[in-house]
């Protein structure tokens, strides 16, 4: 038997009012002038001017840089043009704030700073990226997770093909998990981006490759996202739920380093193809995959059953399924996520083309149950 390879991710501060702490942060990761990388839709939120404050408004002597133009599906020209800030200014740190999108973008601008002019299409030609540019990571959803990840998915070159850049180096030095900065994000965006989270969990546990860590992981993140998202969705001032959905989306990042499945192979389609929001996307899919798959491998959501709270200890397999994914079932609905693709603009004739980039998209590879391109047809079919 060959062993099994795996490592933890990343410092993590928690908490209300965690980020009062980044000023002495980076003091002690030696960053005397931070170049904060965001989109242009974070500048006018509660979030920001809580970091604008925090760092030290810009008319009492500037000693950070900002780039802010991050586009909600990156590019690399973003990834570029962040770098070029870098150099510009001559900063020695890189904080990306917000959601994935700029995450993704600050981790991954490191590269071209290192290497300036390098072509990312062939990032895997060029193993040694030590040396990176500190990074610290304060998101401002809780879902991708993408804060303790060690990826950024960039649309590369004029295809604008979304390429995964995968290495250990792109990882933060630290990351803030600060609920006062999620307060603002509205009950559909929280509840979509939740759904993210809940779907990282659920697939990570139930694909086979073996990490019993983030098995365990998966199932904590499951127990604090039933309890905390519907919290978060009623009430975005509770900061307690809002704090405990920022853990839990951090976690199923984590538990994703196993790998995901199904759900995410016909989400990302309808991303790419119908503009659907990813979490959206997953909410809309997670119980046809569910049922898919625990079709073909009874008692593969025990466990997640009892995540959520459910006595299982009496039930058969198949009941247990069942039991565990009516709950999904009734979870959606309390966030109203029940509703169709088509409700959302997905129309039959993206059928074929979904299926297409459903079949080659790598996270079904991982499923629990092997996937057909007949079996995403009819899958679609249920949720369309
Ligand atoms: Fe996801």
């Amino acid at each position: 038997m060959s062993p099994a390879t795996f490592s933890f991710p990343t410092t993590a501060l928690f908490g209300a009012g965690a980020l009062a702490e980044l000023p002495k942060r980076l003091v002690s990761l030696d960053i005397q002038k931070p170049l904060v990388v965001t989109d242009p839709g974070l500048l006018s939120t509660g979030a920001f001017q809580l970091m604008d404050q925090t760092l030290g408004p810009k008319e009492q002597g500037k000693t950070w840089f900002l780039y802010f133009g991050v586009h909600a599906n990156p590019i690399e020209q973003d990834v570029q043009d962040a770098a070029e800030a870098f150099r510009t200014n001559d900063c020695d740190g890189i904080i990306a704030i917000g959601g994935g999108s700029p995450l993704d973008v600050g981790k991954a601008a490191r590269l071209l700073v290192r290497r300036p002019g390098f072509d990312l299409a062939n990032f895997y030609e060029q193993p040694n990226w030590s040396g990176l540019a500190p990074f610290v990571a304060i998101p401002t959803t809780a879902g991708t997770g993408s804060e303790v990840g060690r990826s950024s998915v960039i649309a590369l070159g004029d295809t604008r093909r979304k390429s995964v850049i995968f290495h250990p180096a792109l990882l933060a030095k630290l990351v803030i998990l600060d609920p006062e900065l999620t307060r603002g994000l509205p009950p559909k965006l929280t509840a979509a981006t939740g759904a993210d989270a809940l779907t990282h969990c659920i697939e990570s546990f139930t694909c086979p490759v073996f990490h019993p860590m983030c098995d365990g992981i998966a199932l904590e993140g499951i127990h604090l996202i039933v309890d905390a998202l519907p919290r978060a969705y009623r009430d975005g001032n509770d900061l307690d739920a809002r704090g405990k959905m920022l853990v839990a989306a951090a976690m199923g990042a984590v538990a994703f380093q196993k790998d995901l499945g199904v759900v995410h192979s016909m989400a990302h389609p309808l991303s790419a193809i119908c503009g659907m929001h990813h979490g959206l996307a997953n909410a809309l899919c997670l119980v046809a995959g569910m049922k898919f798959c625990a079709a073909r491998a009874p008692g593969l959501y025990r466990r997640v059953g009892v995540a959520c709270g459910l006595n299982l200890a009496t039930c058969s397999d198949a009941e247990s399924d069942e039991r565990a994914i009516e709950f999904i079932v009734q979870f959606r609905a309390g966030l109203v996520l029940n509703t169709k693709l088509r409700d959302h603009g997905v129309k039959p004739e993206h059928l074929d083309a979904l299926v297409k980039q459903a079949f080659e998209d790598p996270c079904h590879k991982t499923n629990a149950v092997p996937v057909t391109k007949a079996d995403f047809h009819q899958l679609y079919l249920e949720v369309l």
